[in-house]
């Protein structure tokens, strides 16, 4: 399948976007949630992948290995809102999807989300990583992904994140405006990424009670396995290389899966510039994150 030329960004009701995730709106904004639908939130490049994984393992384990083996991670875990010729969209696949629950991907900032996802009070995860190493994460990954604009160099790719001029917009009105809702939503777990990366038997607790499930210690102990960087990495359904748009000659998906790889790309100044307009961007709000283990 030929990929088109890189998509541009444009001002989308006040948020970044490209064709690829506002062509389908009125089919997003009219999606029909079911009950017990499971939604993984995120600003790109938090660890939506690895969540899917750790979920999809959990309540489709005892399946046929056919479905861990034989069907990509992003056919498992639909796109909502993402929308390509040639390819099926994420509404799409969803409406056709006969299984229980439905596991959903999105990167919505959280204004955006479909109405009936909170009608059916469908529980909601959402993962967070700090902005140092989401910026570095995006960076490779718009470098290998012909689908997102042009990244530029470093440099003006880090302005620009700064400027909140990404696809899917300001990873500060992001990550705040989700935590914000959470506070008045139990049905959404917060989740970070440096968590996960710290103590992921923990992470996988927290995810097991939030979603009611008591999985055995024997299935929590594969869980545990598979999804390890260098096990996923390996994994073909799982590591991205299933997806056309993605070239892993530039950069692969899994590429590193660190907390403070950021260090290996900020300059001493762009690090002092960046703090400095973090704290302004961020001073208003509880929210922390941890940039280094
Ligand atoms: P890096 O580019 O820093 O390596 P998303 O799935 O939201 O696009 O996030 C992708 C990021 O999560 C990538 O970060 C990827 O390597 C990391 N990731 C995916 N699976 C992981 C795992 N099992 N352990 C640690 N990091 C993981």
């Amino acid at each position: 399948m030929e990929i088109p030329p890189r998509p541009a960004l444009f001002d989308f009701h006040g948020v970044s976007m490209t064709k690829y995730f506002t062509e389908n709106w009125d089919n997003i904004q009219d999606f029909k949630a079911r009950p017990g639908d499971i939604l993984i939130a995120s600003y790109p490049k938090a660890g939506n992948t690895w969540v899917s994984y750790i979920l999809d393992l959990l309540y489709f384990s005892h399946m046929s290995p056919d479905r861990q083996d034989s069907v990509p991670l992003h056919e498992r875990v639909p796109f909502l809102e993402f929308y390509m010729p040639g390819f099926p969209s994420g509404v799409d696949e969803l409406n056709k999807s006969t299984i229980v629950p439905r596991i959903i991907k999105t990167h919505l900032p959280v204004q955006f989300l479909p109405k009936s996802i909170w009608e059916q009070n469908s529980k909601i995860i959402y993962v967070a990583r700090n902005a140092k190493d989401s910026v570095v994460s995006f960076f490779h990954f718009d470098r290998m992904n012909k689908a997102e604009p042009e990244p530029g160099d470093w440099s003006s790719f880090l302005q620009r994140f700064m400027d909140g001029k990404m696809v899917f917009g300001s990873w500060y009105e992001h990550v705040r405006g989700w935590w914000e809702k959470k506070k008045s939503h139990p049905n959404i777990l917060y989740l970070f990424y440096e968590d996960l990366i710290e103590d992921t038997e923990q992470g996988l607790d927290k995810l097991c009670s939030f979603l009611g499930l008591s999985p055995t210690s024997e299935l929590k102990k594969q869980i545990i396995e598979k999804v390890l960087f260098d096990n996923m990495k390996n994994n073909k359904m799982a590591n991205g290389s299933a997806d056309e748009v993605l070239d892993f000659k530039i950069s692969p998906f899994m590429r590193k899966g660190k907390v403070g790889d950021w260090k290996n790309h900020f300059t001493v100044q762009q690090n002092e510039q960046f703090s400095e307009d973090y704290d302004k961007k961020m001073k208003n709000t509880d929210l922390q994150f941890r940039t280094l283990l």
